[in-house]
């Protein structure tokens, strides 16, 4: 049987974890395959649906990353998204999943290497934790 490898569902913000990815790959720094990225224009923009959807569909964890507090384009989604995800967090358990599949992180966009270290960080931490129930309930 093959090792368990997490599937990770990261939506990043335009403006500085998705240009701190492109660093990160242009600066051939290694990290972890299992990330999905999604570019959204804002943290802001990320509805809960869509976390929620993410992990009912088989993602075994979900990362929001957007702009430092204070340096978000839209000057508050960064705000509005800490909110959503602390609410998310305590509604996650209700559908069956940790509060640990969902991560918020805040990455600017001139940092490639902490990029990578939270990629890393986090597929092994959900490698630690295991799959999701709903993935160990779909018939692939
Ligand atoms: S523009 Fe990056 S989090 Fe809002």
């Amino acid at each position: 049987m093959e090792p368990f490898e997490p599937t990770i569902v990261a939506f990043v913000c335009n403006w500085c974890t998705y240009t701190a990815a492109d660093l990160a790959g242009t600066s051939r720094l290694s990290y972890p395959k299992n990330i999905r990225l999604i570019r959204v224009m804002c943290t802001g923009m990320v509805d809960p649906q869509y976390v929620i959807k993410a992990l009912l569909e088989g993602a075994d964890a979900v990362l929001v990353s957007g702009c430092h507090p204070g340096d978000c384009h839209y000057i508050n989604g960064n705000y509005k998204a800490r909110r959503r995800i602390r609410l998310l967090k305590e509604i996650l358990p209700r559908f069956g999943f940790e509060p640990e599949r969902l991560r918020l992180t805040w990455i600017g966009a001139s940092d490639g290497i902490q990029f990578a270290e939270i990629m890393r960080d986090l597929t092994s931490q959900i490698r630690a934790i295991g799959p999701s129930q709903t993935r160990q309930t779909m018939i692939i």
